[in-house]
């Protein structure tokens, strides 16, 4: 008999979880605890069992009776909660998911990478946190050398500074390596400035070098007229200035025709038509005496560009903070 009941227990609550609607779940109610359900026809019946039965069994039916009847009544409020979901359209498009995107700063720092690569330049890394040595003296700047005030420098002790430019890859590759070599670093580089429109104490820098037997001017000439061409378009005017660094000689700067008045005259480029772009020259022979090159043997070219410049002029940017304020209607436009 228990067994019986036990059964009919079992039965109703499988029922009940596969019930789906409101009807179906009233159904189940009507079937199993209804006048006519088995529950009720067993209780009426309760006086044809033997005496000492009926309290244990009438006890159990009841209880059955009660479980699921709270059973029931919780999976109505379930499926009325869910009645009152709005209803799931499966047809209507998705919704984009916000998608990043690079930098200013990191698309012109790949494109030139790009550039270079084709030129057959190789990437090396350099550290941001430097000696003396390397920022200044091997690049033919000793101590008291007037050259250093060019570059307020950050200095971290007496003897190390956070680099102020990226020249001294050039010594970290050159005592390392020997030539032929072909190199560009990219990365940050530190100044004590006041910040401003145009300044900044971390901006980003290329260095490019090339040493080898029998490299000259030229070469430098046709690389900076490859790279300002791939990254300014074609038929960029170029100009190259005399100039002087104390680790080339010569030295040049260089030019491009403005980008904004074509060359005519206008306030970006102070009414020169030019913009000044880039330093570069012919590594002093001091240099390589620095890093044990033979320099009556080797000759080399080296070039350091601003990237906040180069992607303010693409750009036509006027507020070099805008790169690191971070405010999305500003990026979102790259
Ligand atoms: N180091 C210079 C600067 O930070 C840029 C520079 C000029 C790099 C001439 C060079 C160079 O390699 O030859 O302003």
């Amino acid at each position: 008999m228990e067994e019986r009941l036990l059964k009919i227990q079992k039965e109703a609550e499988e029922a009940l979880k596969k019930a789906k609607t409101l009807e179906e779940l009233e159904a189940l109610r009507v079937k199993y605890l209804g006048r006519k359900g088995p529950l009720t026809l067993f209780i009426q019946k309760i006086g044809d069992l033997p005496r000492e039965e009926r309290p244990s069994l009438g006890r159990l039916a009841n209880e059955i009776k009660k479980d699921l009847s709270r059973e029931i009544e919780e999976k109505r409020g379930r499926l009325k909660e869910r009645q009152a979901l709005p209803s799931l359209d499966l047809t209507l498009p998705g919704k984009k998911p916000p998608l990043g995107g690079l930098h200013p700063i990191t698309q012109v720092l790949n494109e030139v990478t790009g550039i270079f690569s084709r030129l057959g330049f190789r990437i090396v890394q350099g550290p941001e946190i430097e000696t003396d040595y390397y920022n200044f003296e091997a690049l033919n700047m000793p101590p008291g050398h007037p050259a250093r005030g060019m570059l307020d420098t950050f200095y971290l002790t007496k003897n190390t500074l956070l680099r102020s430019h990226t020249s001294p890859v050039q010594i970290h590759v050159m005592e390392k390596e020997k030539p032929p070599i072909r190199v560009i670093s990219l990365g940050k580089v530190y100044r004590y400035e006041a910040v401003d429109a145009s300044h900044l104490p971390m901006f980003h820098q290329v260095e490019g070098f090339m040493v080898d037997e029998g490299v000259n001017f030229s070469h430098l000439k046709g690389v900076l007229e490859v790279f300002l061409n791939e990254l300014f378009g074609p038929k960029t005017p170029i100009r190259f200035r005399p100039s002087f660094f104390p680790y080339t000689e010569p030295s040049a700067e260089v030019d491009i025709g403005c980008l904004i008045c074509k060359g005519k005259g206008c306030s970006v480029c102070k009414r020169t038509g030019w913009l000044e772009i880039l330093g570069s020259g012919m590594i002093d022979p001091s240099v390589f005496k620095a890093v044990g090159y033979d320099s009556e043997k080797y000759t080399g070219f080296a070039f350091g560009v601003g990237i906040e410049r180069i992607a303010m002029l693409k750009y036509n940017i006027s507020d070099m903070r805008l790169f690191f304020e971070n405010d999305l209607r500003f990026l979102r436009q790259f």
